[in-house]
């Protein structure tokens, strides 16, 4: 069986970056991320500036585009910028690409050229998570457990095998680690 990834003929490598609670959430479910930012202050950007440098472009969700659009300051510096949604009309935000479903963001990072793409958004790392196209992942974790939030995993269609490469301890206790994903038996990496 081919990954979606190679179904759209492309060679996308999806790396996530992303915080959360020790309990796995990445949001409370109203939304408020100040658990995390208070405590992740004494990390500075925690590498992310770098990361994004690293990028050739960002696919994220409806939700979390939802938030970003409302900061002062636009993150992502000059990397192009999709979006998955069936909700946003293309067009209404010139900033981002609009797709309305995984198959067709993929193909047009394809055509684009774009090979090491930030995924963004819990559903989106979900669904790229389950469409074996994610790479890499690093995680922050702040010393806390808000019970309940927005998940950033959730069922999958098959183990994903993982293998550590790094784990450092930054300001405020955050544990950031990050992941090799490994190729599945049936994939050519
Ligand atoms: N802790 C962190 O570092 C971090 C990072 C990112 C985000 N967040 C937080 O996480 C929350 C957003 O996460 P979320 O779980 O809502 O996930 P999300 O992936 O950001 O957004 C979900 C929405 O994206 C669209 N979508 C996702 N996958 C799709 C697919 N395969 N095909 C078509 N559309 C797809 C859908 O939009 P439509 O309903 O329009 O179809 C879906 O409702 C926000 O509160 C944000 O602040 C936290």
């Amino acid at each position: 069986m081919t990954s979606q990834a190679e179904a759209a003929g492309t060679a996308v490598e999806g790396c996530v970056f992303i915080g959360l609670s020790v309990d796995g959430f990445i949001a409370r479910l109203d939304g408020d991320l100040e658990w995390l930012t208070d405590r992740g202050e004494a990390a500075g950007d925690a590498g992310f500036r770098d990361f994004v440098a690293s990028v050739d472009a960002v696919l994220m969700g409806r939700g979390t585009y939802d938030v970003i659009a409302g900061f002062d300051r636009w993150p992502y510096q000059d990397r192009p910028v999709h979006v998955l949604s069936t909700s946003m009309t293309p067009g209404e935000d010139a900033r981002v690409t609009v797709h309305g479903d995984l198959e067709d963001a993929l193909a047009a990072l394809a055509r684009d050229g774009r090979r090491r793409v930030y995924v963004d958004g819990g559903r989106a790392v979900q669904a790229c998570l389950a469409a074996g196209v994610v790479r890499e992942m690093t995680l922050s974790r702040v010393p806390v457990l808000i019970g309940t939030g927005e998940t950033l995993f959730g069922p999958l269609p098959r183990d994903v095998d993982l293998k550590h490469v790094r784990t450092e301890v930054l300001g405020g206790g955050m544990v950031q680690t990050t992941y090799a994903v490994l190729p599945r038996e049936d994939e050519d990496d």
